[in-house]
């Protein structure tokens, strides 16, 4: 390290020199066959904060697993991740339950739930977390059950602000409901307020979905600063299940990235990465998940995929 001076003793700065992390050219499209590995031309480039993801611990015997699915970028595809692993979940038997705390509340949409018609909400559920339990709504999808999000929740984190306790809510509205659950999957905001810090809490596991985009990492490393203050001050077990990448395609940008993001957690990618597909994009608005919608579709295939995998991290597979 250079010592302490006079600013003048320095050499003249140079020129900003323009950092080139990945190259922007696409590629032809092929077909998604190779397995996931680090890219061959990774670059040099590294993430500026260490970005140390701690591993989560195994569910405590006889209750649910609490899962926040968490990225403060928006549209990395948190929602569609939550949607799809809950019905591949509930479709091979698992007792499941949805807590939206979005406010965009997009879960219910795709799970088939009209929102308009719904009484109780998350935001009921932080403000009262005794009602947690009236709180559940049946989804188009047997075994799936919800606690829908909407627009009720925006300005709450500025209620709750003088509130004790207050980054405690979700975790006890969800403790009653624990033992009647396999998992729970909580869909967060594209932010890192009160909200998303009730949900991480309340969580045993996280799941991050990124998008194979330029960055991807600097928005991790934003993410791992405030899962190492939740686990110092709010939550000491809570760690990562995984790293999930998201609306991948073969073009070159996205397969550097991937690959980057491989060597920076190469325990905690799932695999495969989950394909950008029209066909996932279709499905809310069809108000089903995609094994109703295109079962046989890439994004169809990947979901399942990624679904068996988690399933045995997190204990569920028979
Ligand atoms: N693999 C995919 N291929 C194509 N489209 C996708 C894929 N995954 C998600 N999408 C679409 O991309 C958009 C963003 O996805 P999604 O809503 O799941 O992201 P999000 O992280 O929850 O967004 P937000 O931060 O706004 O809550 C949606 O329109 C969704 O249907
Ligand atoms: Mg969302």
């Amino acid at each position: 390290m250079a010592s302490a001076g006079d600013i003048s003793d320095l050499p003249e700065a140079n020129e900003a020199p323009l950092v080139i992390d990945v190259q922007f050219i696409e590629e032809e499209e092929e077909p998604f066959s190779q397995p996931l590995e680090a890219a061959d031309e990774i670059s040099t480039a590294r993430p500026r904060s260490p970005m140390d993801l701690p591993h989560s611990l195994p569910t405590p015997n006889g209750r649910a697993r609490v899962v926040t699915v968490i990225n403060q970028k928006g549209g990395v595809g948190k929602t569609t991740t939550v949607i799809n692993i809950a019905a591949q979940l509930a479709l091979r038997g698992h007792r499941v339950l949805v807590v939206d705390s979005d406010s965009q509340g997009n879960c219910a949409t795709g799970l088939g739930v009209d929102k308009s018609r719904v009484r109780n909400t998350t935001r009921d559920l932080m403000l009262s977390p005794e009602t947690a339990v009236d709180s559940r709504h049946a989804t188009a999808i047997e075994n799936v059950h919800i606690i829908v999000g909407d627009r009720s929740l925006i300005g709450l984190e500025q209620e709750m602000m003088r509130q004790l306790g207050r980054e405690r809510r979700m975790s006890e509205a969800l403790e009653p409901l624990l033992s009647h659950y396999d998992i729970v999957l909580i869909d967060t905001p594209p932010s890192l307020g009160l909200v998303s810090i009730n949900s991480l809490v309340a969580s045993d596991g996280i799941i991050i979905p990124v998008q194979t985009e330029y960055f991807a990492l600097e928005g991790l490393a934003l993410l791992a600063g405030t899962i190492r203050e939740v686990r110092s001050l709010l939550n000491e077990r809570i760690g990562v299940d995984g790293v999930l990448l998201t609306m991948h395609a073969q073009t070159l940008l996205n397969k550097q990235v991937a690959g980057e993001i491989l060597e920076s957690f190469p325990d905690l990618v799932v695999s495969p990465p989950i394909r950008r597909n029209v066909r996932l994009a279709e499905a809310p608005s069809h108000g089903v998940p995609i094994h109703l919608h295109d079962p046989s579709s890439a994004g169809g295939k990947d979901y399942q995929e990624i679904t068996t995998v988690l399933e045995r991290r997190w204990g569920l597979s028979r």
